[in-house]
């Protein structure tokens, strides 16, 4: 019934406002992406100068174009003039890689290294604002924002996920993780934040703010992985895990919204099975983008990208001071790299392309 309803309000508000433009393969050379996953972009006629942008991830079976057509991030884009990236699981169930090492390290490879370059790509040429991107998906993809949040803490500034597992959940399965999915993979904020903090080991800086959503009667990743996420992420900020404020009806009847602190939020959906549907408008404004608009100063390095630009400019934001040595995985040259480009032993800096060399 709840389903069915969002799916008509969806249709009708694609229905009413056609967009300002299409959908779009990224056919750039962004750099490494050992699992060739495929990215597509929606960038609107009018954008906001620089440009946010936020990167979409859609749930199992799914695809880009489906994730593009059922939520209406582009119909926001259009308002708002931020970017939205909708890559493409490379798997043939179309699930995202959320269990593999490669995939749950900073650098290391899998799925998240491919997304973590393409928006590396996207700051370094085409005027996206390193301040301001973001992360939203469904289920695998709401899983995929949890590793990309725990990978790559120095990209994202704000994530916002649905029906999804805390980081590192699914760890070490070759696929699905029934123990985790049925709610029984219990462990203390402790461990749950440790292994977040294994995700980039070493970083320091400033985590971005995570807001998830579940439903209480969800049947294919239970419940019990939104009070999994409440241990993670207040362990990573170092909050209680009582709510310091707990609104029911809040964005609707029979949801609540528990914030602790101002950097998680978990929002709980009763009587609401998999998945609970994209709230974009709520998420938006998670993303403090409610009252951006199109328009302001282009930033200076921007040369009139288009998404076939060779990279031109080298990133200022993306390589964040690690000192003399890159650790394993590490990331240690490539154009425009300007972190260390010694490993520490006894690794070697090995290149992979022209934009990504990796201590291996
Ligand atoms: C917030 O309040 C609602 C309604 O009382 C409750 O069901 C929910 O568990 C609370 N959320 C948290 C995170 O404690």
């Amino acid at each position: 019934m709840f389903a069915f309803k969002a799916l008509f309000v969806a249709a009708a508000i694609a229905s009413a406002n056609a967009l300002t433009s299409s959908l779009q393969q990224i056919t750039a050379n962004f750099g490494s992406n050992p699992t060739n996953v495929k990215m597509y972009l929606y960038k609107p006629t009018a954008l906001a100068n620089p440009t946010p942008l936020i990167v979409a991830m859609h749930y199992c079976t799914g695809t880009a174009q489906a994730y593009f057509s059922g939520t209406n991030l582009a119909q926001l884009a259009d308002q708002h003039g931020f970017m939205v990236i909708y890559p493409n699981a490379p798997t043939s169930g179309g699930c995202w890689d959320v269990a593999s090492t490669a995939t749950l390290t900073h650098n290391g490879g899998g799925d998240s290294l491919g997304i973590a370059n393409v928006v590396r790509y996207f700051i370094s040429n085409m005027g996206v604002d390193a301040s301001r991107v973001f992360a939203t998906g469904t289920s695998s993809g709401a899983m995929m924002t949890n590793v990309l949040m725990g990978a790559y803490p120095d990209i994202f500034a704000a994530g916002s996920l649905y029906s999804g597992v805390p980081y590192g959940c699914f760890a070490g399965s070759s696929a699905w993780n029934s123990q985790c999915a049925t709610g029984q993979l219990i462990k203390t904020a402790q461990q749950w934040g440790d292994q977040v903090r294994s995700g980039y080991p070493g970083y320091t800086g400033a985590r971005p703010k995570v807001q998830f959503w579940h439903g209480t009667v969800d049947t294919t990743l239970y419940p019990q992985n939104f009070w999994e996420e409440i241990k993670q992420w207040t362990n990573v900020f170092g909050v209680s895990q009582t709510p310091s404020s707990n609104v029911s009806g809040d964005p609707q009847q029979g949801y609540s919204r528990a914030s602790f602190g101002s950097n998680v939020q978990g929002i709980l959906a009763q009587g609401v099975g998999h998945t609970v549907p994209e709230h974009e408008t709520d998420t938006l404004n998670w993303f403090g983008l409610s009252s951006l608009a199109p328009g302001g100063t282009p930033k200076p390095t921007t040369t009139g990208p288009t998404t076939t630009a060779p990279a031109t400019t080298a990133p200022t934001t993306t390589s964040p001071s690690t000192g003399g040595t890159a650790a394993h995985w590490g990331q240690c040259g490539g154009i425009g790299w300007t972190g260390p480009t010694v490993c520490a032993s006894p690794y070697t800096c090995q290149a992979s392309n022209a934009y990504y060399s990796q201590c291996l």
